[in-house]
């Protein structure tokens, strides 16, 4: 069974970006340690980064043609504005987990609203790089 990872806008500066709020991990570290736990559970991981919004609702789409399992979906900033990715997620039958690095709660009040949450099967935030790997976690039990 094969997980989609699915990552938004800003998200490849990951090392450099904000450490103090983001950690210091980069995207490659991240997808090791997803790799590394998804070998244990049986399963297989496609990662992917975009900066467009576009990308992130066509890969949604592609995950249920091609029979993901699941996908796991940090959408950075298009979380707080994206109807579109909020709608794909409506739109597809496969289980789709919000994870965010930062807890937006404790931040600004832009980014307390999420479309993706109000579509999404469940939420993991505020964990760092741990986040994507408690939602394989959770995922392997889909
Ligand atoms: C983020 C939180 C978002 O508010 C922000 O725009 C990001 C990263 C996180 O993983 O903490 O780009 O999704």
């Amino acid at each position: 069974d094969t997980i989609y990872v699915l990552n938004g806008p800003n998200l490849n500066l990951l090392g450099t970006r904000e450490p103090e709020i983001y950690g210091s991990d980069t995207l490659d570290d991240i997808a090791g340690q997803l790799e590394d736990r998804a070998r244990e559970l049986d399963l297989d991981i496609d990662m992917r980064q975009s900066n467009h919004e576009g990308h992130l609702v066509d890969w949604l789409h592609e995950a249920q043609a091609r029979g993901a399992k699941a996908v796991i979906l940090n959408a950075g900033a298009f979380t707080h504005t994206s109807i579109a990715v909020h709608d794909a997620i409506k739109g597809i039958r496969t289980p789709v987990i919000e994870v965010h690095l930062s807890n937006p709660h404790t931040r600004e009040d832009f980014r307390h609203i999420s479309y993706v949450g109000r579509a999404a099967k469940g939420t993991i935030a505020g964990f760092g790089a741990l986040s994507y790997t408690l939602a394989l976690e959770a995922a392997a039990r889909f």
